[in-house]
């Protein structure tokens, strides 16, 4: 049977709860792009997943709503911090329409590693704008899409240090990948660099911030063969 996101829910929330490098360095490099303080700040969170940047949004202070389609996830969410902070909400919803949130009522939305997963991008920018308040911002990170293209893989480590293999750039859509181990083994949707730029302008946001940070040591430490490569895409940019 092939996997989806509420699938691996239980895997996918118990491996950020053990401590994954990466996606700490995920969380880290979005909330960097955010101001220090988000007291006052209404934020929706779209695909939380098992709620790592809600309960961030909420812990610097900001009222933060957690939405993904999967209920398994949301369960996990819900589940996860006993003694959480108290302003994550969570709810199942889908980024494409966003159905439970209301037009012009958040200040913020926050989308870490989840723009890669809706099926269409068109649609998720439509209900994203619908949401924010005019002047509101979006700040989202998507894997990579020049690295993490369809079937990346490495060089043998019998011949030095791995690189990057990576062909199927322009092959958009969505794949899945047959690493087991692997988060992309729910499927995810690969769209060039250019497609998520132009789509942003297309729906009326201004592009404010870039960013294509260097591993973290740590993820560094943990997969030395991505040391030089940037394993994320950042973006921040603001509803005109
Ligand atoms: C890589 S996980 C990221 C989760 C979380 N943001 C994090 O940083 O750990 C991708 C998330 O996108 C969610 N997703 C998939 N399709 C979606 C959709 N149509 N709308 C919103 N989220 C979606 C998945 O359920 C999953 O939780």
């Amino acid at each position: 049977m092939a996997e989806t996101w509420d699938t691996i829910a239980d895997w996918y929330a118990e491996r950020l709860r053990t401590g994954s490098a990466m996606h700490e360095f995920s969380r880290d490099i979005l909330l960097d792009c955010l101001p220090e303080t988000l007291t006052g700040q209404r934020i929706l969170d779209l695909g939380c997943g098992e709620g790592i940047i809600t309960r961030a949004l909420a812990a610097r202070g900001a009222w933060a709503l957690g939405i993904d389609p999967f209920p398994r996830m949301i369960e996990q969410a819900q589940a996860a911090p006993k003694n959480g902070p108290p302003g994550a909400h969570y709810a199942v919803d889908d980024g494409c329409t966003l159905a439970t949130v209301a037009t012009g009522s958040v200040h913020w939305v926050t989308a870490a590693l989840s723009l890669n997963n809706v099926p269409d991008l068109s649609a998720a920018l439509t209900a994203v704008r619908r949401v924010l308040v005019p002047g509101g911002g979006l700040a989202f990170t998507i894997a990579h899409p020049c690295f993490e293209a369809p079937h990346a893989t490495w060089t043998d480590r019998a011949q030095g240090r791995p690189r990057r293999v990576v062909g199927d750039y322009h092959a958009e859509g969505f794949w899945r990948s047959d690493n087991p181990q692997g988060v992309r083994r729910a499927g995810n949707q690969h769209r060039m660099l250019s497609t998520y730029l132009n789509a942003l302008g297309g729906h009326g946001f201004l592009l404010e911030a870039t960013a294509e940070p260097s591993p973290s040591s740590r993820v560094a430490a943990e997969q030395p063969q991505r040391a030089g490569l940037p394993p994320f895409f950042l973006v921040r940019a603001s509803r005109s």
